[in-house]
């Protein structure tokens, strides 16, 4: 089957293009020592875990679910190859919860010293029988993006990460490490600056500690990242301060490595552009667009009226808002079309729900001979499941 024969919707996960991401990447590591994680949250389609377990160091999860699916598809089957690496961050660990973090986690990070103590009891008994190292989430509060403010965790009242003012020197016993994740889909300078503030504020507390995660929201694998200078900082952090430095990014790891497959159902005729009602949706099946919000890209289509024919592009759901752009063509667009959005990997499989009983989309993967194979079909019972 290739990507013209498959059901839609489908998203359809480019293994060729994911395993370009991943080279990039693990050359990185190699020639830096940094260690880089898989950030579940923005890609967690596990039937890929043993590709990504061969180029990366591990993944990281933002709960237990994401803790647990890492344990269960990355590193128990690696037990005994690679020696993998399971990080979890939480604003706040739920007590019922927290024993079986510690159970499949290597890495806890904490966002206070009130959670960090609430669970002390639990997380210094399992770090008494196996490998377990405990930090903190700081707050530099030095935001570097404009007009994203939900995904700035150092904007004004953020409740991500401690301020400096708010972390007690020295740092509280069993604390081995730091972590700041502040960055989205920005290159290596803001990073640098970041750093650079980190060090002056939080400068005093690297002797104290194994390691630093700089979090995600790093481009790496875009064209054109620096990542010459992130080798260097990474090289730099490593010498200075002999620290582990970790990395976990999620959209750098399938960027522009899948894609949403659409049908044209109908077309509307309106006082504006003709309106093709598709098969996916906005709202149900590629939330950023709305939440972000984001246009994706369109294979073969332009900015509106760039190209002949311009449409807008929305869906079979009953909310009005549920658009995705306006979008132009070459030709004329007919009912039985098939549309391909790029980018799709990422925040999207992960994201989606069932809003107006509307199917989830299948998961295909096309590998690196363009064939392509369904991974995951959803049915009715998914929906019902649920609720
Ligand atoms: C703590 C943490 N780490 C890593 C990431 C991954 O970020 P990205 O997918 O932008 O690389 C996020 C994203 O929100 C995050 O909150």
């Amino acid at each position: 089957m290739n990507i013209t024969e498959i059901a839609t919707p489908a998203y359809v996960i480019d293994e060729q293009k994911l395993l370009d991401n991943l080279k990039i990447l693990s050359d990185i590591a190699k020639e830096s020592g940094a260690k880089i994680l898989l950030a579940q949250k923005a890609f967690s389609a596990y039937s890929t875990y043993p590709l990504i377990a061969e180029y990366l160091q591990g993944a990281t999860a933002s709960g237990l679910y994401e803790a647990r699916l890492a344990y269960e598809e990355m590193i128990k089957p690696f037990e005994g190859k690679k020696k993998l690496e399971n990080h979890v961050f939480e604003p706040a660990f739920k007590d019922e919860e927290f024993p079986l973090v510690c159970e499949v986690a290597d890495h806890i990070v904490f966002n206070s010293i009130a959670q960090l103590e609430h669970h002390r009891n639990v997380w210094e008994k399992a770090a008494a029988k196996k490998l377990l190292s405990v930090g903190l989430r700081i707050n530099p509060e030095f935001s570097t993006q404009e007009g994203h403010e939900i995904y700035d965790p150092c904007a004004p009242g953020s409740r991500l990460g401690i301020r400096k003012e708010n972390l007690p020197n020295p740092l509280p016993s069993g604390v081995e490490g730091l972590h700041f994740h502040t960055l989205c889909e920005q290159g290596f300078e803001p990073l640098e600056a970041t750093f650079k503030e980190v060090e002056q504020d939080f400068g005093e507390f690297f002797a104290q500690i194994k390691w630093i995660n700089l979090g995600g929201g790093h481009h790496i694998t875009k064209t054109d990242y620096d990542r010459e200078g992130l080798k260097e900082l990474i090289r730099y952090i490593k010498e200075k301060y002999n620290l582990e430095v970790y990395l976990e990014p999620g959209e750098a790891i399938a960027l522009d490595a899948g894609y949403l497959v659409t049908e044209v159902m109908d077309i509307v005729e309106t006082e504006n552009y003709p309106v093709l009602i598709l098969d996916t949706s906005a709202a149900c099946h590629m939330p950023d667009v709305l939440e972000m919000p984001y246009r994706p890209p369109l294979k073969d289509s332009g900015l509106c009226d760039e190209k002949e024919y311009t449409y807008r592009l929305s869906s079979r759901t009953c909310l009005a808002g549920d658009v995705i752009g306006d979008y132009s063509f070459d030709k004329e667009i007919k009912i039985g079309d098939r549309l391909i959005f790029e980018d799709m990997a990422i925040y999207s499989m992960v994201k989606n729900n069932t809003f107006n009983g509307m199917p989830l989309p299948d998961i295909d993967i096309m590998h690196k001979d363009g064939s392509v194979e369904v991974i995951k079909k959803f049915s009715y019972e998914d929906f019902k499941s649920r609720l």
